[in-house]
C-alpha cells in the first residue's frame, strides 16, 4: 500500500498554488501537520518534486502531490482544476498564494502580468474548482494579497490589457493586490451563504524568492532589512485557513487578525465591477 492510500480518506484536501517555495512551502508543511491531503500546483515539477522529498523526511506519513499550473496560461488553470477534479470530487480549503511582482509583460490570453497572474488566474482556478468546494462541509478560500495594495488608488481598466509600464512594476503590483481583496469580499458576498468561507490577507515582508525580479542594486535592501522568514510569512495564511471564525468571512488579515484595508478595497462597487469584468474575461478566454 504507498503511503498516501495510508492517510485516512476522509481527510480534508487542500490546493495551494505557489507552493513551491517561499510563503506556500511552509503553509503546505502547516497544513500536513493538521492532517490535510495536499495538492500543490505549481508550474516547476522538477521544484516542486524536490519540496515534496523534503517534506518526506521530516514528515514522512505526508501526502502532498504536485499538480502542473501556469496562472500565466487560463488552459493551464483550466487543466490544474480539471486534473484536481479527476482524483477528487470535493475541496475543502483553496489557498490562492502564488503571485509574482516586479515580471513584466502580458499573460498568454493578454492581460498585464501581475494582474493577469495574481488575480486573473486565481479568479479562473477558484471559479473552476466553486463545485467541489461547495461539496465540502465548511470550505474555505484564502487569498493572499499584500498591503502593497495601500498604493493602488483604484484600477485603471485601460492598463489591465497593456504590458507592465510602472518602474518595477510597483504600481502593476499594487494593483493586482487590490484586485484580490476586492475578489475575496465578493467571493464571500456571492457564496457565504452556501457555506463558504473566504479570507484575504498581507502575509508580512518576507524574505524569499519574491524579489527576484528587482535590479541587483536593490538585493541589500532585501539580504539586510528587516524582513521575516517564509516561514513567519504562513503564519497568517495558516490562521486564515485553519482557525479564523467562519463568521469572519470576506475580511483581510495581518498578523492573523482583521484589518482594515483602504478605501479602494472595501468599495463594493469596484469589488462587484472587478467580478463582471473578470467574469466575462474568462468567457472570452
Ligand atoms: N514576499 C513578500 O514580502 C510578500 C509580501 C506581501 C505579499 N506577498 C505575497 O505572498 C505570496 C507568496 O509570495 P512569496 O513571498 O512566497 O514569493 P515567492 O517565494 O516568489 O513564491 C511565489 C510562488 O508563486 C509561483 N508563481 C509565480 N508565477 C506563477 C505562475 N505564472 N503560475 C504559477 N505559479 C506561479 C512561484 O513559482 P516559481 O517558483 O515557479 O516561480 C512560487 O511558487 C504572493 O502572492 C505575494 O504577492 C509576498
Amino acid at each position: 500500500m504507498s503511503h498516501a492510500e495510508l492517510i485516512d480518506s476522509s481527510a480534508p484536501v487542500a490546493l495551494i498554488t505557489g507552493a513551491n517555495t517561499g510563503i506556500g512551502r511552509y503553509t503546505v508543511l502547516g497544513l500536513v501537520e493538521r492532517g490535510y491531503k495536499v495538492y500543490m500546483a505549481c508550474r516547476s515539477e522538477e521544484k516542486t518534486q524536490a519540496v515534496i522529498v523534503e517534506i518526506l523526511k521530516t514528515h514522512p506519513n505526508a501526502w502532498v502531490q504536485w499538480l502542473p499550473l501556469d496562472l500565466a496560461n487560463f488552459s493551464s488553470v483550466q487543466d490544474c482544476a480539471k486534473s484536481f477534479l479527476l482524483n477528487q470530487s470535493q475541496l475543502d480549503l483553496l489557498i490562492n498564494n502564488a503571485g509574482v511582482g516586479g515580471e513584466k509583460g502580458l499573460t498568454i490570453q493578454g492581460f498585464e502580468m501581475a494582474f493577469g497572474v495574481n488575480h486573473m488566474g486565481h479568479f479562473l482556478l477558484t471559479h473552476c474548482l466553486m463545485d467541489a468546494l461547495l461539496r465540502a462541509r465548511a470550505p474555505r478560500v484564502v487569498t493572499v494579497a499584500s498591503n502593497a495594495h495601500r498604493f493602488a488608488w483604484g484600477i485603471n481598466w485601460s492598463k489591465i490589457r497593456q504590458e507592465t509600464r510602472s518602474i518595477l512594476g510597483a504600481k502593476d503590483y499594487a494593483v493586482s493586490k487590490l484586485a484580490n481583496i476586492l475578489f475575496s469580499s465578493q467571493l464571500s458576498k456571492n457564496y457565504s451563504h452556501l457555506g463558504l468561507s473566504t479570507y484575504s490577507l498581507h502575509p508580512g515582508v518576507i524574505r524569499s524568492e519574491f524579489w527576484r525580479h528587482l535590479p541587483p542594486g536593490l538585493m541589500p535592501l532585501i539580504k539586510w532589512g528587516p524582513l521575516i522568514s517564509p516561514q513567519q510569512g504562513a503564519c497568517t495564511s495558516l490562521h486564515c485557513a485553519l482557525d479564523a471564525p467562519h463568521s469572519e468571512t470576506g475580511f483581510f488579515y495581518a498578523n492573523s487578525s482583521i484589518k482594515k484595508p483602504t478605501v479602494f478595497a472595501r468599495n463594493e462597487y469596484l469589488a462587484l465591477e472587478l467580478w463582471e469584468k473578470s467574469s466575462e474575461w474568462i468567457k472570452r478566454g
